[in-house]
């Protein structure tokens, strides 16, 4: 089973100064604008054809499609995902996209906008009391989706996983006799020991979170939040495969290792190869996974 992972695709759209409102206005300045030479237009393209190439069973995006949760944002990332849409996508939102209480939907009666647009590639919702639990079952692998991501002030970034969708989920596994899932969640569950998270970015509890999985160890983690990829081989504290995507849109530079992953599962084992966009090609092309080994993940 091949799945493709893409994570952080931050579409900037040139936005109507009036329209912007509150924190909006700083975010525009600071994200969009700086994102408008980092991101050209020619990769939207290229990303989504090499992923129609790659004729995967799964593409997975683990949030952040936006900026600063405009409408519009919105708009435009629908029309530009519209061909890798489908049975088999599956989406969950960033802290980007969850930008405003009222893109969060906290404000008012309206949905929050990332269900509003995506909410038939977001999966199942799992009814549990007062949060966030999405599942979509592709042949014997299970997709979990959670929602790590709330409005925040613009100088915070940090997510949160409350630990009874932990238990929800793992409940649930058990009930329905899932063995074998992969969860994805916006926010790394682990980094790389040179591209730690400030307290102010990170998931704040999830060290309790990697504490209560390992009762039923999920496959991999997929995340993205941090703008370069990695690949963390499974370990005696994190039994899983952790793999970052962010952020699959960007040009790469010295600090940014941008590009995207696809895993091949056959029922045992999964094999982890990464994309990376080639000014020369034009084109995505498969290149060195970032990876760490046990030996490398700092007891984490
Ligand atoms: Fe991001
Ligand atoms: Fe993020």
């Amino acid at each position: 089973m091949k799945l493709v992972h893409l994570s952080d695709l931050h579409f900037p759209v040139a936005l109507p100064f009036m329209t912007l409102k509150g924190k909006m206005i700083p975010g525009y300045m600071n994200y969009t604008f700086r994102r408008m030479r980092k991101y050209p237009i020619s990769l939207w393209d290229a990303i989504v054809r090499k992923v129609q190439s790659l004729d995967p069973e799964a593409i997975i995006i683990s949030g952040d499609i936006t900026n600063v949760s405009h409408h519009r944002e919105y708009d435009e990332a629908l029309r530009i995902l519209k061909p890798v849409l489908g049975d088999k996508t599956f989406m969950v939102p960033g802290n980007h996209d969850r930008y405003t209480r009222v893109a969060a939907g906290k404000k008012g009666t309206d949905l929050p906008y990332y269900e509003k647009f995506f909410s038939s590639w977001m999966g199942d919702s799992i009814p549990i009391q007062n949060g966030y639990l999405r599942i979509k079952k592709i042949g014997k692998l299970t997709l979990v989706g959670w929602d790590s991501n709330m409005p925040l002030s613009v100088l915070n970034a940090y997510g949160y996983v409350g630990e009874e969708i932990v238990h929800s989920t793992l409940e649930y596994l058990e009930k329905e006799k899932l063995d074998h899932y992969i969860l994805i969640c916006h926010h790394p569950i682990w980094n790389p020991p040179e591209r730690q998270e400030s307290s102010g970015h990170k998931m704040k509890n999830r060290e309790e979170i990697a504490e209560l999985l390992k009762k039923r160890p999920p496959l991999a983690y997929l995340h993205g939040h941090v703008h370069t990829n990695w690949v963390k081989y499974p370990d005696p504290q994190k039994p899983y495969y952790v793999i970052n995507s962010a952020s699959s849109t960007r040009i790469s530079d010295q600090r940014h290792q941008s590009g995207f992953h696809l895993m091949e599962w056959n029922g045992k084992a999964l094999n982890v190869k990464r994309f990376s966009f080639s000014n020369e090609e034009g084109e995505f092309i498969e290149t060195k996974t970032i990876s760490y080994q046990e030996k490398e993940t700092n007891g984490r």
